[in-house]
């Protein structure tokens, strides 16, 4: 393991046992295993690091996530949908603990995902349930059957098990570290319009 990848493992546990919202969502998992990473890097890394928002967070978590970047596996999440080019090359994700990230679990799966500013993640589910936590800049929350909610660092957002969910930026880009409880094999699919509650 790297020693960014050893520095953001570190600030993980941290952030699971300081994070009200989530040391009760998920405690961080007591059943770790070391994966062999082979870096990947894509055009949605780069977004990553020319937000200078992220490189300078106050949340250590945002900088070591910013700091591992290089030695991650990023993903396209979407590949093979609708969602078009500009989406993938601007959302960036990777994983921490689950399938392509430097740990593994059985209990979680966890990953970062940055946003630039005037982006928008389209209504998507998923059975595992799941929170966000905003390490960085904010964003607008859409969660089908709720208030839209204007997030910013240190706020939380809990989507459970297939609920439709979305998320906007303005200004500002955002950084969140997103965890996932159940499920844990299957991967988001983007939401039809007719299946959400309150159409938007
Ligand atoms: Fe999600």
């Amino acid at each position: 393991m790297t020693q960014r990848l050893a520095a953001l493992l570190e600030e993980i546990k941290r952030t699971h046992a300081s994070s009200a919202a989530l040391a009760a969502f998920c405690p961080f998992a007591d059943d770790l295993i070391d994966i062999p990473l082979a870096p990947r890097n894509l055009p949605c890394a780069e977004y990553m690091y020319q937000n200078a928002a992220f490189r300078d967070a106050e949340h250590p978590l945002a900088r070591a996530f910013y700091n591992a970047g290089p030695d991650a596996h990023w993903r396209e999440t979407y590949r093979n949908t609708d969602i078009g080019t500009d989406f993938m090359d601007r959302f960036g994700c990777y994983c921490a603990v689950g399938e392509g990230g430097a740990w593994k679990s059985a209990k979680m799966a966890s990953y970062v995902v940055t946003m630039p500013p005037k982006l928008h993640y389209p209504w998507h589910h998923h059975p595992a349930e799941e929170m966000y936590l905003v390490l960085a800049g904010e964003a607008t929350f859409l969660r089908d059957g709720e208030a839209a909610e204007q997030l910013g660092v240190g706020d939380s957002s809990f989507h459970a098990s297939n609920q439709p969910h979305a998320m906007t930026t303005g200004d500002a880009p955002v950084m969140a570290y997103v965890v996932w409880r159940n499920n844990l094999g299957i991967k988001p699919v983007l939401t039809p319009d007719h299946m959400l509650r309150d159409a938007q």
